[in-house]
């Protein structure tokens, strides 16, 4: 077992202030619309269910489940779909909501996806946006959080299905 230690990064206490400003953008933005709110499972749970409950425009939820990374750190590459959406999303405006975009690679692929169901519009919510390994643009409208490195944890974050539970976002400290 790989020996780490956890870091305090974003306190719980600003998580919140982010989502609380973005749900109010959210709401600005779709002011007179509904929304299908599509989370990325399991990692955008928590963040999903803070967001959506300061959401004062219609709402349906819906989740998604796409596999790409393995166990550890590292990405496999390969993106698959083990459970897709089941809201129809035809002529719907559709809210991705991702805890964390790194390389891109699944949200990239993902919104291809949806855009072949025809949604009225699609945008991205992500609660952080990590900089440095980005390998492929994303269209990102509504950003929580920017941060240039480092494995995160916490608030629905997680390193081999750990730490999702922590209030605050934590990075991975790999011990040498
Ligand atoms: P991407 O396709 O490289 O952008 O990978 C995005 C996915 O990888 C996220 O939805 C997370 O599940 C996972 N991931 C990337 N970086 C981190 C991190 O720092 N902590 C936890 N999960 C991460
Ligand atoms: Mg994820």
């Amino acid at each position: 077992m790989e020996q780490y230690r956890l870091v305090p990064r974003i306190s719980a206490e600003e998580v919140e202030k982010q989502v609380s400003d973005l749900a109010s953008r959210i709401n600005r933005d779709y002011e007179g619309k509904s929304l299908v709110v599509v989370g990325v499972l399991n990692g955008a749970c928590i963040f999903l269910s803070d967001l959506v409950r300061r959401l004062s425009v219609p709402v349906e939820i819906d989740f998604v489940r796409l596999s790409s990374y393995g166990k550890g750190a590292e990405t496999s590459g390969k993106i698959k779909i083990t459970k897709d959406v089941e809201l129809p999303i035809e002529g719907r405006h559709v809210l991705i909501i991702e805890d964390i975009v790194d390389t891109g690679t699944t949200l990239v692929w993902f919104l291809d996806y949806l855009q072949q169901r025809q949604p009225e519009s699609v945008k991205i919510c992500a609660l952080v946006d990590k900089l440095e390994r980005r390998e492929i643009e994303v269209p990102l409208d509504y950003v929580g959080i920017r941060v240039d490195k480092g494995f995160l944890v916490g608030y629905g974050l997680d390193f081999a299905e750990k730490h999702r539970n922590l209030p605050g976002i934590h990075e991975v400290e790999f011990m040498k």
